[in-house]
């Protein structure tokens, strides 16, 4: 008996050392090769976005676009991460998270945010957003897209139904928080614009009317429709720009870039979520 927990314990020490020699050689590559832009780039991560923040710029890689939507703090259910930190804790996170991201930001690129508010709209998730990224870091307001997902959400939670008591007021919105790093423009070539004069002036409105993606479809508890990225990408990228999404779920941000012919990375903490991922990728990079 104690022969097999030695033998355990010793098989245990060695995938240790494997992992983690692993690690090194890939952070070695990205840190040392200089084509490790290629090497990073169309690939999605199964790693925390803290780590990967941190590759990106030790292979001194820029990001042209990054979009993401970060957990709401609402309490999903999500496989590895608890969405319910107390609300300052969440905040900070949040704000330190994008303050890593101005390393690997390319000037003038884009930071697109798709947030909710929580508990019908009482707690101002997407303001708390906007203040930190404009007044304490070195993002510039592009515009704040509202989400209308044309769904009126079950109404049951009227707080005082019929009394001025306490009435509530569920949102059938999210937001879009569009942000340039740095007041300066992203220039590129007029060849690589692929956005139709259709596409650029409906676009340009700051209401899109999408409806949501079914959780179930994707095993995923909340992911954000194609068009989402898909409208982000094509109004504020040129083709082959590198996006970046850092809480990467089940993939749509990465599938979209791929349709536009931009390159991607994505990180996501969850390994159940990160195959979902890949599976998807590569079932539309079939379809193509
Ligand atoms: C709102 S979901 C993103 C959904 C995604 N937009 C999609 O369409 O599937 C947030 C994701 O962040 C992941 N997550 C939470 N903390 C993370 C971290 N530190 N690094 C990477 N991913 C994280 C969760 O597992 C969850 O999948």
């Amino acid at each position: 008996m104690n022969g097999m927990v030695n033998q355990r314990q010793k098989d245990k020490r060695l995938l240790k050392q494997v992992v983690t020699k692993a690690d090194t050689f890939l952070s070695a590559i990205q840190i040392n090769d200089k084509s490790s832009d290629l090497i990073l780039a169309n690939n999605l991560y199964n790693m925390p976005c803290e780590k990967g923040i941190e590759l990106i710029k030790k292979a001194g890689i820029k990001v042209d676009c990054l979009i993401t939507s970060p957990p709401y703090n609402v309490g999903i259910p999500y496989a590895n991460y608890k969405d319910n930190k107390p609300y300052k804790d969440y905040i900070n996170w949040l704000k330190e998270l994008f303050k890593s991201c101005q390393d690997i930001m390319t000037v003038g690129g884009t930071v697109a945010i798709n947030v909710g508010d929580g508990k019908n709209g009482s707690i101002s998730t997407h303001s708390d957003i906007i203040q930190f990224m404009t007044r304490e870091l070195d993002y510039v307001m592009v515009s704040t897209i509202i989400w209308s997902k044309n769904t009126t959400t079950s109404r049951r939670s009227w707080g005082s139904f019929k009394s001025p008591r306490c009435p509530s007021f569920p949102t059938p919105f999210e937001y879009i928080l569009l942000f340039r790093y740095k007041d300066k423009y992203h220039e590129g070539g007029k060849e690589d614009i692929t956005v139709t004069n259709k596409e650029f002036i409906d676009n340009s409105l700051a209401i899109w009317t999408i409806a949501p993606e079914k959780a179930s479809k994707l095993n995923h508890p909340a992911p954000f429709p194609l068009n989402l990225p898909l409208r982000i990408i094509q109004q504020m990228t040129y083709r082959n720009d590198l996006v970046l999404d850092i809480f990467s779920g089940s993939g749509t941000t990465a599938i979209a870039a791929q349709m536009l012919d931009r390159r991607y990375i994505g990180f996501e903490l969850s390994q159940e979520y990160h195959k979902i991922a890949l599976n998807r990728l590569e079932k539309y990079s079939e379809a193509a």
